[in-house]
């Protein structure tokens, strides 16, 4: 991005796995950084991270850090959002937060850029970046739905550990080799059970109708995002022993008929996708190749042959960049474009 203007900006959860891509991100799309404030808990302090070749000190994170900021990025756990978005609010900053702690307020948007960032327009002080499974299927969906009205979304979801932080994947790793060194194994902390070698069929907590909390963020931040309370969408949400990269087995029924030579020719031309789908030459999206990169991959496009308005696809993306630390930093080039800070 080329701006002569520079910003302050501080990033909170700054040596979490996002919080890192965070800063990786800012310093592959040039985003103007006069200041970097490097903000996490006190287990931190005294350590250094790298920013554009310059080690950077951790500071902690408290009310009065936000001084002088003007894009805060949270993804230090809706906990923390809660508590210390208002302050970097109150000192000025547009904060632009990664957990759930906001997401569902009505007055709070909640943007994917590729998808509603008019949206963007309405913020007063805090955005929402939505959850990392929702925003892949946005962004691949949102070109289908302004052509043929999405009415219903079947979704089931193969997310790998990073999701759930730089522990889960530590904790990937240390099974996989005590497994395979046929060394006792440590009770998982991460996860509720063994992760090396498995799927579970559950992320976030259960809730009173039987899916769980990931299930329904799906369902609610994919109506809030394209404005639209009327799509149905069911949810499954998978763990599996991958480290980067969540895929999505997506079935969806239209209002009008959608070809698969057609699905192909408007998701080729739509920002931020890119089409991955030669079956004859076993091309399809895997988290291999989504891994490090910011295109949302769609492949495996056919028609559903249980419903005659109906269209399957494979979605893979990288969760923790296009899920997490890309989306924001998106939101706030936005800012920037639009002379919002
Ligand atoms: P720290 O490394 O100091 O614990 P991940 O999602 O990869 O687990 O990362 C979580 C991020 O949130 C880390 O940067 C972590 O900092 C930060 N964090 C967790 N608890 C707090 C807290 N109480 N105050 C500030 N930052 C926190």
């Amino acid at each position: 991005m080329s701006e002569s203007r520079k910003l302050s900006v501080a990033v909170v959860g700054a040596t979490g796995a996002v919080g890192q891509e965070m800063l990786r991100v800012l310093s592959q799309r040039d985003f103007p950084v006069g200041e970097i404030r490097l903000l996490a808990s006190k287990r931190s302090v005294g350590k250094t991270l790298q920013f554009r070749g310059k080690e950077e000190p951790v500071h902690l994170l408290e009310e009065s850090s936000f001084e002088g900021i003007q894009i805060a990025l949270f993804s230090a756990g809706g906990s923390i959002s809660k508590k210390f978005v208002p302050a970097a609010v109150k000192a000025g900053a547009i904060a632009v937060d990664n957990t759930s702690a906001f997401r569902m307020e009505p007055e709070i948007p909640l943007v994917v850029p590729e998808v509603n960032p008019d949206a963007i327009r309405d913020q007063k002080g805090i955005i929402s970046n939505p959850n990392c499974s929702t925003i892949q299927m946005v962004v691949a969906l949102k070109p289908l739905h302004d052509r043929a009205r999405i009415r219903r979304i079947v979704v089931s979801t193969y997310q790998a550990t990073s999701g759930a932080g730089q522990k889960a994947m530590d904790e990937l790793f240390a099974q996989t080799r005590d497994l395979i060194s046929l060394k006792e194994l440590a009770d998982p902390e991460a996860f509720q059970h063994r992760i090396a070698f498995n799927c579970i069929p559950h992320i976030d907590v259960f809730l009173d109708n039987g899916y769980t909390k990931e299930e329904m963020k799906m369902v609610e931040e994919t109506r809030k995002i394209f404005g639209d309370d009327s799509i149905a969408v069911t949810a499954t949400a998978v763990r599996v022993p991958v480290f980067y990269g969540h895929a999505e087995a997506v079935t969806i029924e239209t209002e009008e008929k959608i070809t698969p030579e057609e699905a192909r020719e408007i998701l080729g031309k739509a920002p931020g996708i890119r089409v991955v789908d030669d079956p004859a030459s076993n091309t399809y999206p895997m988290q291999i190749d989504a891994a490090g990169q910011d295109e949302t991959l769609v492949g495996r496009i056919r028609e559903d042959i249980s419903h005659p308005k109906g269209l399957c696809l494979w979605v893979v993306a990288d969760n923790i960049r296009k899920g997490a630390a890309t989306n924001a930093v998106q939101i706030a080039e936005h800012l920037v474009r639009e002379n919002i800070c």
